[in-house]
């Protein structure tokens, strides 16, 4: 038996959130609501969905030795994600710049900080969280080498045991080595993430995200999943193509939805469903993230799920 069905590996930031009006143009200034600071990041917001919903989850992540560090291990701890993993010190923790309009649409700016200094090394002294994960779920706030070193290490597995189960969202999106493409078992992008990784392609600048999917999995993943906002998500193994839509919510504040859907996804598989039931259940997830402010304040426990 695993000691987690989920480690999530990645960044940990500080979310300094401004609602507007609109968002400004270049060289504009607007002004906006009063600032409110929310633990976030793309990896600590994935532990944090999956645990509220009731998974074993651990956090391999960095943070600085900081005010905004010890809000981030205190949301990590109150929502019940294993933190033996998260380093602390190296440089401040990660700050993001988030602004939100009525629509719910957010626009990001982040400062890595400490999340750029999570390396392999890092990864490499964690083997004990790698070997104890049926799962291991990484996003691109964190150093591509380090993404990397996942990669291998879970494929590498322990001593004849196969390593966890590798789910990436290539979030902010950046070109990935052949090799980490084609550990993903699902990579899960959007529709910008899609269009990025297939811009060498006409299939990029194509509307029909089934033939993203067909695109991305000749690129060598073991399944894809394209998240499609209020339109649900499309899951596809190389076998069959799904389209899973999502309930009819209210959107709020669509800051961290996707960290949500992507936590409960890899969550689920880690437990044993199969790709379509997984996101199934992840779109709900994700939908119930939007009708709430902020991100990791916003994610649902199981009972909220059911009852959407
Ligand atoms: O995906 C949402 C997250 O992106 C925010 O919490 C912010 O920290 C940025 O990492």
């Amino acid at each position: 038996m695993h000691d987690y069905e989920l480690l999530v590996v990645g960044s940990a930031n500080a979310d300094l959130v401004i609602g507007v009006d609109r968002r400004p143009g270049a060289g504009e200034t607007v002004l906006g609501s009063d600032l409110v600071v929310h633990p976030g990041g793309k990896g600590a917001n994935q532990a944090v969905a999956a645990a509220r919903l009731g998974a074993r989850t651990a956090l391999l992540a960095r943070v600085g030795d900081d005010d905004y560090g010890q809000l981030l291990l205190d949301s990590q701890r109150s929502a019940g994600v294993d933190t033996v993993g998260v380093l602390v010190g190296g440089a401040p923790t990660g700050v993001a710049l988030i602004t939100v309009d009525p629509s719910g649409d957010n626009s990001i700016v982040v400062s890595q900080g400490a999340n750029a200094r999570l390396t392999p090394g890092d990864v490499r002294a964690s083997l004990r969280l790698m070997a104890a994960a049926r799962v291991v779920s990484v996003q691109l706030e964190i150093p591509l080498e380090s993404v990397a070193e996942v990669v291998r290490t879970a494929a590498a597995g322990f001593g004849g045991r196969p390593g966890p189960r590798v789910v990436l969202n290539p979030s902010p999106v950046a070109p990935l080595p052949n090799d980490v493409l084609a550990a993903c078992d699902p990579l899960v992008v959007n529709e910008h993430e899609a269009r990025f990784l297939l811009s060498d392609d006409q299939v990029g600048s194509s509307d029909d995200p089934e033939e993203w999917a067909d695109a991305l999995l000749s690129r060598g993943p073991r399944s894809v999943v394209v998240t499609l906002g209020g339109e649900g998500a499309l899951a596809a193994d190389g076998d069959r193509m799904v389209l899973v839509p999502s309930p009819a919510v209210t959107a709020v504040d669509t800051t961290g939805a996707g960290d949500a859907f992507t936590g409960a996804l890899a969550w689920r598989l880690g437990v044993g469903d199969d790709l379509v039931t997984a996101v199934r259940f992840a779109v709900r997830v994700g939908a119930a993230a939007v009708t709430r402010a902020g991100a990791q304040a916003s994610f649902p426990s199981a009972e909220e799920v059911a009852a959407l």
